[in-house]
């Protein structure tokens, strides 16, 4: 692994400025090894500066929103634009979550544009890729995971000094208990890894941090970042509680 491994909680629809406050009261990683990890966390939009207002010093955690819009601005009823994610505080945003994909229709062109747009506006992309259970029965993890990230290749190729991350959530372990085991998700990275390098040069491909994501608990995930290309997890549920995600935290610490 480059660097200091990641660690994001995504909230989902879950957290109003009220819980978001609560959270951060009880959110307390034990890191006196001083190796804390970088942590970041993706509340809803409508509690994003509750975030900011009570986000804790020590460890640093970073906020970002979990969509945008392409569009800079107009009529897009219910949409918010990158721009406008990034001057309300926002430092990175989730783009082509599988919840995004599978209940919304989001298409890979439309990651593509998303990418872009958080590019245009210093907003760092968190691009999630992850095949359907029955695609993976069906033989095509590589198929479906290359044709995800391949729609992104052009735009990251053309911005080759911004960071940005990518996170593989493979569906069938995110929200079900069921984690991909360590080999798994190496599998999956290995594949990510050898385009990205293909396709960026070995510079800037082969430091673009992978996260893993899909039922990430505490218990998991000190042995999910031992595993090759794994460079940080992507925690939806365990990421709720305080308690479970400081643990979470801590296992990054010593990873
Ligand atoms: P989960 O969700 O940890 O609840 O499986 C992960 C995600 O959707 O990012």
């Amino acid at each position: 692994m480059t660097g200091k491994p990641v660690i994001a909680g995504n909230w989902k629809m879950n957290l109003n400025p009220d819980e978001v406050r609560k959270f951060f009261q009880d959110f307390r990683p034990n890191l006196s090894s001083g190796s804390a990890p970088e942590v970041l966390v993706f509340p809803t939009s409508v509690s994003l500066f509750a975030a900011q207002v009570a986000l804790p010093a020590d460890p640093e955690v970073g906020v970002g929103v979990q969509n945008i819009h392409w569009k800079a601005g107009g009529a897009f009823t219910g949409e918010i634009s990158a721009a406008m994610a990034k001057a309300s505080g926002a430092e990175f945003t989730l783009i082509g979550h599988s919840e995004r994909r599978h209940l919304f229709g989001e298409t890979d062109e439309e990651v593509g544009l998303k990418v872009g747009a958080a590019l245009g506006a210093d907003l760092v992309p968190v691009i999630c890729v992850g095949e359907k259970l029955e695609e993976r029965r069906e033989g095509r993890l590589s198929e479906v995971i290359l044709r995800q990230l391949d729609a992104v290749l052009p735009v990251l190729g053309s911005h080759p000094t911004k960071r940005i991350l990518l996170a593989y959530e493979p569906v069938w372990a995110i929200g079900t208990g069921e984690t991909a085991t360590p080999e798994d998700a190496a599998e999956a990275h290995l594949i990510l890894r050898g385009r990205l390098v293909e396709a960026l040069g070995r510079e800037n491909g082969g430091t673009i941090p992978i996260l893993y994501g899909g039922s990430v608990k505490p218990d998991n995930t000190a042995e999910l970042l031992g595993a090759p290309e794994v460079g940080g997890v992507l925690v939806g549920g365990a990421s709720l509680d305080p308690v479970s995600f400081s643990k979470i935290v801590e296992a990054g610490a010593g990873a």
